[in-house]
């Protein structure tokens, strides 16, 4: 095992938070995963699972193990005539996996492209974008127990997925570390589906009627690229707030003072934006001191320079505080504060 001490974070979060891990590991196989939870079981240490970094704000130094998972590798076996099960290591990168099975003509996955991070850390949350979640077309995943260092296998229904939420996040937290992620995805007949927002609009303008998996991928990447900030260039860990569900009493009386409002129905009340609120209480575009809220999108947190992940934090609580004086509603974050 390749232990590091005392570095920085800086680099494997996405947000830039200079912060520091006492030890820190890059695990490249399940062996190495195995062998890292075994040596902070041993040594009484605590340890922080970290994939591309693109979820998390880091608050303070972790003064335990971090566990960095980089393990590689897409295996394929064939389902039935029009699907095929892909699996892929935690390790592998979400986008350039997306891109591997676009390349491959294994469709379902399109809708998810570009979205930053890990395929292990894909579960987590259920990634979602554009009207789809990994939940649509997941099959099953593996994941170490890291009380009995075990590999144990979770079905869809296992998962628990929700609205960026899992098993994972609630009582799964901390007990398992997801290996790998098998996606089951059509080889033929797919199902394009370009309704969400403006893909229709972008693909039109291009006379494109029926669009080829690569053709809905390049529309999305290009609606991506126009609204959200580049962590390359501003740190940031994507929408900070998850969108709130509120009752239809509740949403009448915001429809009134918002007419153009939108509202989306679900089992547990109506799903509104949480951007919306935001910008509507004058936040939207506005900077506090080296951090902000983004010009293009109101639920993404930026770091202009140097912000420390306290300061992040604070704006968030802050943001939190004026939406529920102003609209009575509670915004959630969606990323994980550390
Ligand atoms: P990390 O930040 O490394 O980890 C997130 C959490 O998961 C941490 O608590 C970590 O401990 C835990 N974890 C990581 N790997 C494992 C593992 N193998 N096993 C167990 N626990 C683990 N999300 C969306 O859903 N939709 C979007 O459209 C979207 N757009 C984004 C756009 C931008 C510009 C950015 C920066 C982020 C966006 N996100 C989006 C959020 C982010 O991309 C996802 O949450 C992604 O899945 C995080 O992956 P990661 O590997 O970077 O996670
Ligand atoms: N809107 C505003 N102001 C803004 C931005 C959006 O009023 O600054 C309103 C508009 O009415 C717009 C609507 O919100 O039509 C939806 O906007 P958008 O399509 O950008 O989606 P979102 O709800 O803001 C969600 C996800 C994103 C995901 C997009 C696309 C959450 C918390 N966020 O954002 O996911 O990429 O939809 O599907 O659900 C992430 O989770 O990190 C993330 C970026």
């Amino acid at each position: 095992m390749n232990l590091q001490e005392n570095i920085s974070l800086k680099s494997y979060n996405t947000f830039g938070i200079n912060c520091k891990t006492k030890y820190f590991t890059e695990c490249f196989s399940i062996k190495e995963i195995t062998e890292a939870v075994a040596f902070s079981k041993q040594n009484n240490i605590p340890f922080l699972v970290l994939g591309g970094g693109s979820n998390v704000l880091f608050t303070k130094d972790f003064l335990g193990l971090t566990i960095k998972i980089n393990s590689k590798g897409i295996y394929t076996e064939k389902n039935d005539e029009n699907h095929i099960l892909v699996t892929a290591q935690a390790g592998e990168n979400w986008n350039d996996f997306v891109q591997h099975c676009i390349n491959n003509e294994y469709g379902g996955i399109e809708n998810l492209s570009l979205i930053p991070g890990n395929v292990g850390t894909a579960p987590i949350q259920n990634i979602g974008a554009y009207g789809l979640e990994i939940k649509d077309i997941f099959y099953e995943l593996k994941a170490l127990n890291v009380e009995t260092l075990l590999e144990e296998v979770f079905s869809l229904k296992q998962c628990k997925f929700g609205y960026r939420d899992s098993f994972f996040k609630n009582e799964g937290k901390g007990k398992y570390i997801i290996l790998s992620v098998t996606f089951r995805l059509t080889t033929k007949n797919h199902n394009i589906n370009t309704s969400y927002g403006d893909i229709t609009q972008i693909l039109n303008k291009q006379n494109i009627t029926k669009p080829t998996l690569r053709q809905v991928s390049d529309a999305i990447i290009h609606i991506r690229e126009s609204k959200l900030p580049n962590p390359k260039e501003i740190g940031n860990a994507g929408s900070f707030f998850k969108n709130p569900t509120i009752n239809t009493e509740q949403f009448n009386t915001l429809q009134q003072k918002f007419p153009d409002l939108k509202g989306y129905e679900n089992a547990n009340g109506i799903k509104i934006s949480a951007a919306f609120l935001i910008e509507k209480a004058n936040l939207k575009g506005k900077r506090f001191g080296n951090c902000g809220i983004h010009e293009k999108q109101a639920l993404v947190l930026v770091n202009y320079s140097d912000a420390t992940g306290q300061e992040i934090y604070e704006l968030s609580q802050h943001i939190i505080n004026i939406v529920n004086k102003e609209f009575n509603v509670l915004l959630q974050a969606e990323v994980n504060v550390i």
